[in-house]
């Protein structure tokens, strides 16, 4: 079976390529390298001990996407290519209506055109309204998102499904993420943010090796244990372990399902803080600030649907993520210096 992974010099794209060659499958992907390096493709292969065609292109190119479905007979789309920073999106809503929603239909639009009928499509936890009751099941209700981001990705769930209703052939899978975390355990993949990071893990990792001054928490008055945020975060290695299962279930299933990815388990932002000074054997300069806007007090999964009928779940732990994350931030700190 080939697989097409659009997005697949990225974080999350990288990682999943990495185990969907580990599990025999066949890969092709593409990326436009606005978020992403072309290193991270020859890092992929390196890790993988595999080879793959990799396409430097815009996904908004139907034809362009048309052409690598045909020529490489391919079965099924892992479609993770997307702006992905809420922060981001809330003052550049335009690039991610555009970007998001655009590279959505036309992928589609290129499946509909080959008769690719499989897809699975990275969503996210943002799609759920903030007035749900945790943990979050994927009945919880969503809408009423609070960035163009989470906005962006409701609106492809529903494309995705009306496209579903009006081709009976089509079968698609939204993977829900939660907070995806941590680094191949080789340390040769991981995330890597081109600006300052939006999210915690890369933050702390980059305070860590002294490329950030402080770490800034927003707010520890929550109703939690701690009084800080608390989130799930789940293992980036799992999250992909989670995308092969996804490819495996969709030989047997039609129409749209939905699943969460997460772990199952909150934890806070000074568990983690504490998590990664124990793997890195340092102390984090650290400060509490104001609450950000918009955050939520805890936010975690349901994983139930996902066990029972995707047979996966979740097996490193946040303890894993900090000491992958953190071998993957000292091999970056030690490439780097060998410019
Ligand atoms: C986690 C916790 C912050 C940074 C977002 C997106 C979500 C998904 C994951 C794509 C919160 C606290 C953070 C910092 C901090 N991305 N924090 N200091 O907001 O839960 O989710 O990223 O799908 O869609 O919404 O993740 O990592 O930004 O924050 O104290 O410098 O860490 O308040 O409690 P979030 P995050």
């Amino acid at each position: 079976m080939t697989i097409f992974v659009t997005g697949g010099a990225g974080y999350i794209g990288s990682h999943v390529i990495v185990e969907l060659l580990a599990q025999g499958y066949d890969v092709v992907a593409a990326d436009n390298f606005s978020n992403s390096k072309q290193e991270a493709v020859w890092r992929t292969r390196q890790v993988s001990g595999a080879d793959f065609p990799f396409y430097e292109m815009d996904i908004c190119d139907v034809d362009g996407v048309a052409t690598i479905l045909t020529a490489h007979e391919i079965d099924c789309v892992i479609h993770l290519a997307g702006l992905k920073a809420v922060g981001e999106s809330v003052s550049k809503p335009l690039e991610y209506y555009s970007n998001n929603i655009v590279s959505t239909i036309s992928l589609l639009t290129a499946m509909e055109e080959c008769a690719v009928r499989k897809l699975i499509f990275s969503s996210s936890a943002t799609v759920y309204s903030g007035d749900n009751e945790m943990p979050l099941s994927e009945e919880s209700r969503t809408g009423n998102c609070t960035n163009p981001y989470g906005w962006t990705k409701f609106m492809c769930e529903q494309i995705m499904t009306d496209f579903s209703k009006a081709h009976k052939d089509f079968s698609v899978v939204l993977l829900r993420y939660f907070n995806p975390i941590g680094a191949h355990s080789s340390g040769m993949i991981g995330e890597d943010p081109q600006d300052i990071p939006n999210n915690l893990m890369p933050y702390i990792a980059q305070t860590a090796v002294g490329q950030l001054p402080s770490l800034s928490i927003f707010g520890d008055d929550y109703d939690t244990p701690d009084g800080t945020g608390v989130r799930d975060y789940i293992h980036v290695s799992d999250l992909a372990t989670g995308h092969a299962a996804a490819v495996d279930y969709l030989d047997t299933q039609s129409g749209v399902s939905i699943f969460n990815l997460g772990t199952g388990k909150g934890a806070s932002v000074l568990e983690l803080v504490t998590a990664f000074e124990k793997a890195a054997g340092l102390k984090i300069p650290k400060k509490i600030v104001a609450r950000r806007p918009g955050d939520l007090a805890v936010c975690y999964a349901s994983t139930e649907k996902a066990k029972r009928e995707l047979g996966w779940e979740a097996k490193k732990t946040i303890e894993d993520a900090c000491a992958d994350t953190w071998r993957w931030q000292q091999n970056k700190q030690r490439d780097s210096t060998h410019v």
